[in-house]
């Protein structure tokens, strides 16, 4: 079932010509910064605004509904079907997202971090043979001693409120402001260590001691403004998270899933090991362990195939009549403009489990003009990134019945 929600759309009919039925408008607003507080918590690469899954779960799904995210980053989707009423199910196959979606969605109390901060003893005497050039570029050897305290208190207790104060540590490690434990960096993604001190060398900077406990807590203050309902908590205590490839989510029963909002990586253009690596460093993650899975395909025949066997698990999980809406946008690849919903729509029509399949309901296509982010990381509309959110919405439905909408 699709609610019709207040929408100005026109229909773009360039997509007839491949079967589409795809509109345009501005499905949510432009604005920065005006969900929930939590979203805002953490940065994460090509993460997409909270309003893509409050516009998606509200639009295709009812209070109370599963709604699965298999490429969860920080957790979007999920925080959102928790504020929404829904149960979230995350996987990515990056486990510090895995981290950051669990995190997220089971938020704990300013007073049981401050309680639990207390308890360190952030001055104990750690060993400095971790502390490598790497990591002097960006901090001054106290903060790096407070840190490695921080990190044996999580390790050794690793609960509900721990597992939050690392998720708040997390999004300290590094960026421009006297909030962050590094010396001035950049905020969005981890720089390599010889592009930081380059950065050094200009601003006259040296990493100065950060006292770690209140820059967290002040984290938590603002991470946690805007309360939570106890429907919030109700919903969220049913959530299930796991690391896991998209291709192949064994931990997910087959017709158990209301709901797919999920945005697939994006070919190539973006690096998440190089980019998070002092977040791995902090949270103790092994790239080696995952990064053969973690897709980054160089052609879009590769990344072809890549869809449609993520297509063929989400198919597997969803109940009959479900949705999946799969965010993509267009790129740019050898010299073309790929409008990736067309792929996704195409890998689509061909998959099929023994009982169900996939229609092309529709393409609904969020126009908006760069973000901040964007704009930071120099890429102008149509060269290297995305200017549209392209949301394509699939209903799963049982195989007899199965036609494409355009024919009705
Ligand atoms: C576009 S990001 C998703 C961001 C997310 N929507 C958010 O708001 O944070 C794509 C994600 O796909 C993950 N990924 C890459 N290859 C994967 C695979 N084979 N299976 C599952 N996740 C994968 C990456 O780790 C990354 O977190």
């Amino acid at each position: 079932m699709s609610k019709s929600l207040p929408l100005q759309l026109v229909e773009d009919k360039t997509a007839e010509q491949s079967g589409l039925r795809r509109f345009v408008g501005e499905l949510w607003t432009a604005q920065q910064r005006q969900m929930h507080s939590l979203h805002y918590v953490v940065s994460y690469r090509a993460s997409f605004k909270p309003e893509l899954p409050d516009f998606c779960i509200q639009r295709y799904s009812e209070k109370g509904a599963i709604v699965l995210d298999p490429f969860c980053g920080r957790g979007t989707t999920a925080l959102q079907a928790n504020l929404l009423g829904r149960v979230a199910l995350a996987s990515d196959v990056n486990p510090l997202a895995v981290k950051l979606a669990t995190a997220k969605t089971s938020p704990v109390g300013l007073d049981e971090i401050v309680l639990r901060l207390n308890e360190i003893d952030f001055c104990r005497p750690v060993d400095m043979s971790g502390f490598t050039d790497r990591l002097s570029a960006f901090y001054h050897p106290a903060t790096y001693c407070e840190l490695i305290n921080l990190r044996s208190q999580i390790k050794h207790r690793y609960d509900r409120i721990n597992r939050f104060i690392e998720l708040l540590a997390i999004s300290r490690l590094h960026g421009h402001s006297p909030g962050f434990f590094s010396v001035y960096s950049f905020p969005q993604i981890s720089i390599p260590p010889e592009r930081q001190r380059m950065i050094n060398l200009k601003r006259h900077q040296e990493p100065e001691f950060r006292a770690v406990a209140p820059r967290i807590i002040r984290k938590a203050a603002q991470a946690l403004r805007d309360g939570f309902s106890s429907e919030f908590f109700a919903v969220s205590s049913a959530n299930a998270a796991q690391t896991a490839d998209a291709r192949a989510l064994q931990w997910i029963g087959a017709d158990t899933v209301d709901l797919v909002v999920t945005s697939p990586p994006f070919l190539d253009k973006v690096d998440y090991l190089m980019d998070n690596w002092l977040e791995f460093w902090f949270a103790g993650i092994d790239q080696r362990e995952f990064q053969s899975r973690l897709v980054m395909c160089r052609s879009l025949d590769e990344w072809s195939v890549f869809i449609r066997d993520v297509l063929h698990e989400m198919l597997r999980v969803l109940k009959p009549r479900s949705y999946a809406v799969v965010e993509v946008g267009e790129v740019e690849n050898a010299g073309q403009t790929i409008f990736l919903d067309e792929v996704v729509a195409r890998a689509a029509e061909a998959v099929s489990t023994p009982s169900k399949r996939f229609i092309v309901e529709e393409v609904l296509v969020n126009q908006q003009s760069f973000t901040k982010l964007a704009n930071c990381f120099n890429v102008d509309n149509n060269q290297k990134g995305t200017n549209t959110n392209r949301l394509v919405v699939l209903k799963s439905v049982a195989r007899k019945a199965a036609r494409r909408t355009k024919s009705g």
